[in-house]
């Protein structure tokens, strides 16, 4: 069977043919370019990020979500949070706010990126971000702050009080004008911010929520994060009568994407949630959203998105019945994996095929690439996620059952590894004077090794310093400041530059440090 038809057959994902197709010579085209042109041009392995798909799939998604609120006569309107803890990267985040979304957040990180395009006039004007995650009270961090007597003089950077310190941060991001409501995690969280606000803010409450259609699920669900329905209650009768901090949204997210609940968990858990909202609205009137999270499938599955859209819609208004509630609540969602996954492709050549013995009369092969699995593919190691391995060139030829192996000498090096449900690939093999190249598509969400970008974990999550003691002696190797992470993001002034045009929100004059030409903007 030709490697095309194999790819095709192997990958039976709709989102996926959207974006590449093959030409006659069995080169694979992503829309009308050919990939093995940009391989020509800046070699490989290389990473591309497709902003213009990042706006394609809110706009579909806003499409979507109007549909649904159609059919259902639902008469609230819907928001569309971008996770950006999915992929921090601007040529991601900006896209997605350019085409409709709002913010969300999860660090300190993400939320000084917002700060930054915020204050370059990038953000439309009635720009709202949640702000998600843990906003520990900074004194919790203080025993953090090396002690004078212990501090070691080696010109490494101070501690980076920003990236620490997500509470200050969102109090500072709010200070300078935008508009940002943190979902508060926690009871201490509640206390922090109302003795800490110092302008009118609004807020939210996150319950710990999960898969679970009944209240008594939700005390065994071990989400980690937010507030069980008591300290919610709690919380709210706290708030209540603040004079600066009003409560408006209940945020319950029902499960991840990578947990893929079927289509009747999802609206029993939203069930489940709206009957909850309206309790605590009686508590508290101010409460108008209620958000569902994350979680939802990617746009180029196969899945009928308007059709759980409706479910979710039919059951809250059910709800809204049963509680003799006369207002429906805005309906907010905070997709990360579906608005970035499908922008992000790796090509990776393939440096050498191996045939090792024979099964069945069949040899094995084993294609060596320039990368690593173990190193790169998180959610493929953790999750069993399988993302799409399809042949860039020399697709015309017959395919044949093949491993990929990383250049590391570790038998996990693998794709697929075994905790992806996938018993080989089928790839064609290449002649000696010719070279393969692979294309593993839709990493654009969580997958920040995956790109081979240094220094970016998941999640923007920090790398720890490293200190090489030997007797009284040491070298400190600082861990990346937040603005080295930035710049890896690509919040740059090339960047900005690139995607301002597109930019409907962009100011008609942007701010002078964004001028083409000038250095990097840090
Ligand atoms: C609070 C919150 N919102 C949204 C998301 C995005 O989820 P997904 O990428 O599945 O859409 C996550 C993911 O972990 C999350 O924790």
């Amino acid at each position: 069977m030709r490697a095309e038809v194999a790819a095709r057959e192997d990958y039976p994902l709709p989102g996926l043919w959207q974006q590449f197709n093959y030409d006659a010579k069995g080169d694979l085209l992503y829309g009308d370019k050919r990939v093995l042109d940009w391989v020509e041009r800046y070699d490989a392995p290389l990473s591309v990020i497709d902003a213009a798909w990042v706006r394609r799939r809110v706009t579909e998604l806003r499409a979507l979500l109007d549909t649904a609120r159609r059919h259902t006569r639902y008469p609230a309107p819907t928001d569309i949070y971008y996770a950006a803890k999915a992929r921090m990267h601007a040529g991601v985040v900006l896209p997605a706010y350019q085409a409709g979304a709002l913010g969300e957040t999860s660090s300190a990180q993400d939320l000084m990126h917002l700060e930054l395009l915020f204050k370059a006039g990038l953000l439309p004007k009635a720009f709202t971000v949640i702000s998600n995650g843990f906003k520990l009270p900074p004194e919790r961090l203080d025993d953090r702050k090396p002690r004078k007597g212990v501090m070691i003089d080696d010109g490494a950077p101070p501690l980076d009080r920003y990236i620490e310190d997500y509470a200050s941060a969102i109090l500072r991001a709010h200070a300078v004008g935008l508009n940002v409501v943190p979902i508060l995690d926690s009871l201490d969280e509640v206390d922090w911010f109302s003795r800490r606000v110092a302008a009118p803010m609004q807020c939210g409450v996150r319950l710990a929520f999960g898969l679970t259609a009944d209240r008594l699920g939700l005390d065994s669900v071990n989400a980690g994060f937010g507030l069980t329905v008591a300290q919610a209650r709690r919380a709210l009768k706290r708030l209540a009568g603040h004079p600066l901090l009003h409560p408006r949204m209940i945020h319950a997210m029902v499960g991840a994407a990578e947990a893929s609940p079927s289509l009747p968990e999802i609206v029993d858990g939203v069930r489940l949630s709206a009957s909850l909202f309206f309790e605590l609205k009686r508590d508290c009137p101010g409460l108008d959203t209620l958000n569902v999270g994350g979680g939802l499938p990617l746009l180029g599955d196969a899945y009928d998105h308007v059709g759980a859209f409706q479910a979710m819609m039919k059951a809250i208004q059910e709800e809204a019945e049963r509680a003799g509630a006369t207002t429906l609540p805005r309906l907010a969602f905070e997709p990360g994996s579906l608005i970035a996954a499908e922008a992000n492709f790796n090509i990776m050549p393939v440096l050498a095929v191996k045939a090792q013995g024979l099964v069945g009369g069949a040899p094995i092969l084993f294609g060596i690439v320039d990368g690593s699995f173990i190193e790169s593919s998180i959610d493929g190691l953790l999750l069993g996620h399988d993302f799409p391995v399809i042949p860039a060139n020399l697709a015309n030829r017959r395919a044949y059952p093949m491993w990929l192996r990383g250049v590391t000498c570790d038998s996990m090096d693998v794709w697929p590894p075994s905790t992806v449900n996938r018993d080989w690939l089928r790839l064609p093999v290449p002649r000696p004077n010719e070279k393969l190249y692979v294309v593993v598509a839709q990493i654009g969400a969580y997958q920040e090794s995956l790109t081979g970008k240094g220094g970016v974990n998941h999640c923007a999550v920090k790398e720890p310093a490293e200190i090489v003691i030997d007797g009284d002696r040491h070298v400190l190797i600082p861990s990346p400041t937040t603005r080295d992470q930035s710049r890896l993001m690509g919040y740059t002034r090339k960047m900005l530059n690139l995607l301002a045009p597109q930019s409907k929100a962009a100011k008609p004059e942007p701010a002078v440090a964004f001028q083409a030409g000038s250095k990097d903007m840090w």
